[in-house]
């Protein structure tokens, strides 16, 4: 199901894939009356939690509300300071900063994109409160080395669901964690998001915030909810997961066959990868005049973060991220391309101008 395709249109970037199940799913809603947030949102919660084998899982409105309503959870706020990574959306310096705490940029790994737990130790003070785990564009962060940091480890799965640190679901190992359903997400429900924690003190708080009707005593809370709508679309894309997982890794196995060989860097090769991002490295190449020549050849490829956050600040010492900025590249993957599109977006990368066949 989506739009009508041709072949001037060219391949999006992204796209979600979305069937029957979902518009009838979403329909049922609508004929049952109940729309807000109710039975669906708390079935949908009970299934998350069960995919995951965590003790709990809290709906909320986005993954960046489920951020900020986990480091409210947390006591977390003035006077605190959380790393974030810098290579990573703003919003995580949003959530930081709506808590009024301090956000402490970190530097990522240069083979993986991903926050670099040495650079992190490096920025440690007796304020740092939390530190935010991204699994950047489902490739799993190594945990070992975050857990033995002996801080709260919040992990931020908007890009994992599904994905797999030495065989345990990312999502497991932290304090707490979120999740995106935004609608280029694994898994979608328009807009919407989880914390999952085995805490049941977080589970609770995180649930007395998200909503401010029926509260005993007066407190600031926020209308984060997620409505039935969204929570039933939820509940068939995660029966989906495995299949759209299985799909992204036959993809990203189908552009690592077919552009072996060429001068361009490809992803790190990960069994618990689950290609939310196929990234490549295109070191030597000029950014703009690869995604231009793309373009012309009719595939979307972007930037897979528009600018590392301490670019936003004007703060220096993020080299790393700051060549992950300028050699990163996001072909388009996602389990909605057709066949069709497959081969043409194989084609232009193979055929780009800029790529010399190597010996390999
Ligand atoms: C790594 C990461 N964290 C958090 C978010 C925020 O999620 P949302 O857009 O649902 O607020 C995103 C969304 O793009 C993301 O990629």
């Amino acid at each position: 199901m989506g739009a009508d395709r041709d072949n001037k249109t060219p391949i999006q970037h992204s796209r979600p894939f979305l069937g029957e199940k979902e518009a009838e799913a979403v329909a049922r809603v609508i004929r049952s009356g109940h729309i807000a947030q109710g039975k669906e949102v708390n079935r949908f919660e009970g299934r998350f939690a069960e995919y995951l084998g965590v003790s709990h899982a809290v709906g909320a409105s986005s993954g960046t509300a489920a951020l900020h309503l986990t480091l409210l959870a947390m006591d977390i706020g003035p006077g605190d300071e959380v790393i974030i990574p810098t290579y990573v959306c703003t919003a995580l310096l949003n959530a930081v900063l709506y808590v009024r705490a301090e956000p402490v940029l970190a530097d990522v790994c240069r083979e993986t994109g991903n926050i670099d737990p040495e650079d992190v130790k490096k920025r440690i003070t007796e304020r740092t409160k939390a530190v935010v785990v991204p699994h950047m564009f489902g490739l799993p962060v190594k945990m070992a080395p975050f857990l033995d940091l002996g801080l709260p480890i919040i992990e931020d799965c908007a890009q994992s669901i599904g994905s797999t640190d030495e065989g345990r679901l990312t999502g497991t190992f932290g304090i707490a964690s979120i999740f995106s359903f935004y609608a280029t997400k694994v898994i979608t429900t328009g807009e919407g998001g989880m914390v999952v924690t085995g805490s049941r003190k977080i589970a609770a708080a995180v649930r007395e915030l998200r909503e401010y009707d029926k509260q005993k005593d007066y407190k600031v809370c926020h209308n984060y909810k997620m409505t039935d709508m969204q929570a039933a679309m939820g509940m068939v894309q995660l029966d989906r997961l495995p299949a759209l997982i299985r799909k992204r890794r036959a993809i990203a196995s189908e552009f690592f066959r077919r552009f072996k060989g060429l001068s361009v860097k490809l992803p790190p090769k990960n069994p618990g990868h689950i290609y939310y991002r196929f990234v490549v490295d295109i070191s030597g190449v000029k950014r703009k005049a690869f995604s231009e020549e793309m373009r012309a050849r009719g595939v979307l490829c972007e930037r897979p973060v528009s600018r590392p956050i301490h670019r936003y600040l004007n703060i220096d010492g993020y080299p790393h991220a700051e060549s992950a900025w300028k050699r990163l590249v996001s072909v388009p993957l996602y389990p909605a391309l057709s066949e069709e599109e497959i081969g043409k977006i194989v084609h232009a990368v193979q055929t780009a101008s800029f790529f010399k066949e190597t010996a390999s």
